[in-house]
């Protein structure tokens, strides 16, 4: 059975999660859509043949032909929303960041959990074909050990006044764009994976806000392996989305958006949109072929309603929202402090006490092997380190 869905919101995210939703030849339906303004709750009504609208949150989350909420408001009305939600026993998906802390996070893990509903956190991109293809060999071993694993999203500002006001947004680009990318390197590196300490650079070096709008960051894991993050508001010429993971026994390199080989010149006759954030339609530009898709809203909601159907999990819930905050709160105080920062998690559910792993490589009972070249001059250099000794050789063969 089709699902019917409350949209809280109608701005920029509820537009593109109404077009995944009620695309294609989809069963599922919005039937209540909540704004603000009377005006924006009927026209998005309207564009998207949605039966009723209203000014009132809890008319529509309380809605009879509502089964699912879903939260596309500015951050600081997550937390009531979801509330809301859990008063009413409704399932609920809310968009990222899940809070605008780790401490809002928790709490609207704890009332669903209390509540008892079916929680989803909409994080698309861990949806992308190109990840989850991604994920799929890594998680086959394709990579070996993940060492490294970076993610970049920078773009030339979000488009809503409430963005740019760190009070109602919580932070700058930090909490709006390194959200994604730490779901994204901590799902390569692995969720169950203790995320331990952070060090980060942010400064507001451009636009003139309390925020930041440029940042960088590390993230220590417990097994040795290492996370980063680049997140900017200040970046130009579009919307940059790549991803790379570094293995023992391979390396993946993502592009998702600018450059999806697909190249187009228009002198800008007939000028239309090009992409999210795209910043010219003359001159060379790239487009994305079918950005629903490539940014993975279809994928999110068919996993979040299948597993609403199937009384499981779905891939991302409440509980991985509260984990990226807590290592966003740690890049923040790290930051601050221009020093590592503990990952404060109050909540742990994944592995505890994982080691580094062991890098030896046997290359026969006697050595360790370091490394093995074949030469431009037609010889094998063996790099080999005596398990005796300790001492480094060299072999050419
Ligand atoms: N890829 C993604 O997952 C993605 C992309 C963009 C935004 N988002 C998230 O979606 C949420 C909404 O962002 P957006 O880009 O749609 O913003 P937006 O400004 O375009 O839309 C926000 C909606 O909330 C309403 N609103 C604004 N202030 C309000 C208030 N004080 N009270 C009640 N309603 C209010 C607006 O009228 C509008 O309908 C944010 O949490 C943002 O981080 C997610």
């Amino acid at each position: 059975m089709g699902k019917r869905i409350a949209m809280l919101g109608a701005g920029f995210i509820a537009r593109f999660y109404a077009d995944a939703i009620q695309g294609q030849r989809s069963r599922d339906r919005i039937t209540t859509v909540y704004s603000r303004k009377e005006e924006s709750a009927g026209k998005f009504a309207a564009d998207y043949n949605v039966p009723h609208y209203s000014t009132s949150l809890e008319a529509a989350v309380n809605h009879p032909d509502v089964d699912v909420v879903c939260i596309a408001l500015p951050n600081h009305l997550h937390v009531t929303a979801v509330l809301a939600c859990c008063m009413a026993g409704k399932a609920v998906i809310c968009t990222k960041p899940l809070g605008r802390n780790a401490a809002e996070a928790k709490r609207m893990l704890e009332a669903v959990e209390a509540a008892g509903v079916f929680h989803a956190y909409m994080e698309d991109l861990v949806y992308t074909p190109k990840f989850s293809k991604a994920l799929q060999s890594v998680t086959a071993g394709a990579l070996g050990r993940i060492l490294w694993a970076k993610s970049r999203e920078t773009h030339p500002g979000p488009h809503s006044e409430w963005f740019w006001n760190k009070e109602l947004a919580g932070g700058g680009c930090i909490l709006d764009l390194g959200c994604h990318c730490v779901e994204i390197t901590r799902s390569f590196i692995g969720k169950n994976i203790r995320p331990m300490e952070v060090m980060c650079w942010a400064d507001t070096q451009v636009k003139p806000i309390d925020a930041e709008d440029h940042a960088i960051a590390l993230i220590k894991y417990e097994n040795g392996a290492i996370g980063q993050f680049e997140v900017s508001w200040t970046f130009r010429g579009g919307l940059d989305l790549r991803d790379e993971v570094m293995g023992t026994e391979g390396t993946i390199w993502i592009n998702n958006f600018l450059r999806t080989g697909f190249d187009m010149f228009t002198t800008g006759k007939g000028a239309d949109y090009v992409a999210e954030k795209a910043e010219s339609n003359s001159g060379w530009v790239f487009p994305v072929g079918d950005e629903l898709n490539d940014l993975g809203y279809n994928h999110m909601f068919a996993d979040m309603f299948n597993a609403l159907e199937e009384e499981r999990e779905p891939r991302e819930t409440f509980y991985d929202g509260y984990v990226v905050n807590a290592i966003l709160d740690a890049a923040y105080a790290s930051a601050a402090s221009a020093r590592w920062e503990p990952v404060k998690l109050e909540v742990w559910r994944g592995l505890m006490g994982t080691g580094k792993a062991n890098t030896l490589i046997d290359y026969d009972d006697h050595h360790f092997l370091i490394k093995e070249e074949m030469t431009h001059f037609g010889s094998t250099k063996l790099i080999l380190k005596e398990k005796n000794s300790g001492k480094i050789i060299e072999i050419v063969k």
